[in-house]
């Protein structure tokens, strides 16, 4: 009954919302006739991160070659007000991944301009944006509101610093529709992180075509490559190197184009 209950409010939730008609289709479809692409090849991915996992000081300091000092140690102020921010909220978004990761490999590519899918409380985005400003570099994001939770759109971001705003475009549909219209304004990215749709199919289709608008040297990053074999399976079939880093028990993966 309460399964029943949840479908109705939030086919009801995407009726009020005719820029979102486009995935409540693929949701009905995926829904249907697709259900295992959420954990698809999971306990094969799992295995396969563990055995390549480094931690995110490893990372940064043997391939990056930059000395390890976290997020939040070179940005406290900012970091605290951010924390303060996602208190005050009343709505529950997606949690982050590695900020220190994110803001390294912006500043190892010296990022000017950045691609990310998921948003949430916009610890990513925050982190992204800390090394581009340097720059006065650009982060594109999309994300796909809440539809449960009438007010998430108001935080959407809501912990990153307003004076980094200026620098941040932020587009709030869901990845099939958000990502050609952030290709219309710009082509090419120094780097990508993927955290949005963690499907299976949703992974396949982003990866390849966020991996053709990244510049040789840029830094692709995806979170929670463990969940599925999405990522292990797009390694392998296209020759990849990937980087795996553990972090607060999950997995992201790396790949520096070359
Ligand atoms: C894990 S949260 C992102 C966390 C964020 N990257 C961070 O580190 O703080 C995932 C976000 O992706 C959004 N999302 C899920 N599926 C999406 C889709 N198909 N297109 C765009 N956004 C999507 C969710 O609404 C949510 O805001």
């Amino acid at each position: 009954m309460t399964k029943i209950f949840e479908i109705a409010t939030t086919f009801f939730a995407y009726l009020k919302r005719p820029d979102l008609y486009p995935e409540l289709r693929r949701k009905i479809w995926k829904n249907i006739f697709n259900r295992s692409s959420g954990l698809r090849g999971k306990d094969e991915a799992e295995k396969w991160c563990q055995d390549l996992a480094v931690s995110e000081k490893d990372f940064i300091e043997n391939v990056l070659k930059t000395e390890f000092v976290s997020f939040e140690k070179i940005f406290p102020q900012d970091f605290e007000q951010a924390v303060l921010a996602q208190e005050k909220t009343p709505v529950k978004m997606g949690g982050a991944g590695s900020l220190s990761v994110i803001y390294y490999i912006n500043e190892f590519v010296k990022s000017q301009s950045a691609i990310e899918t998921g948003v949430a409380y916009g610890w990513s985005s925050f982190a992204a944006l800390a090394s581009l400003v340097k720059r006065n570099g650009t982060l594109y994001s999309s994300d796909m509101p809440y539809i449960l939770q009438n007010q998430s759109e108001d935080f959407v971001g809501c912990v990153i610093p307003e004076k980094y705003k200026n620098n941040w475009e932020l587009f709030r549909f869901a990845d099939k529709e958000s990502l050609p219209k952030i290709f219309e304004k710009t082509n090419t990215f120094d780097t990508v992180h993927y955290d949005s749709d963690k499907t299976y199919d949703g992974r396949m289709w982003a990866y390849s075509l966020l991996w053709d608008k990244l510049r040789n040297g840029g830094i692709f990053m995806s979170d929670d490559v463990g969940d599925n074999a999405a990522f292990k399976d797009y390694c392998e079939r296209n020759g990849r190197k990937p980087h795996i880093i553990e972090f607060d028990g999950k997995y992201a993966g790396i790949i520096i184009k070359d």
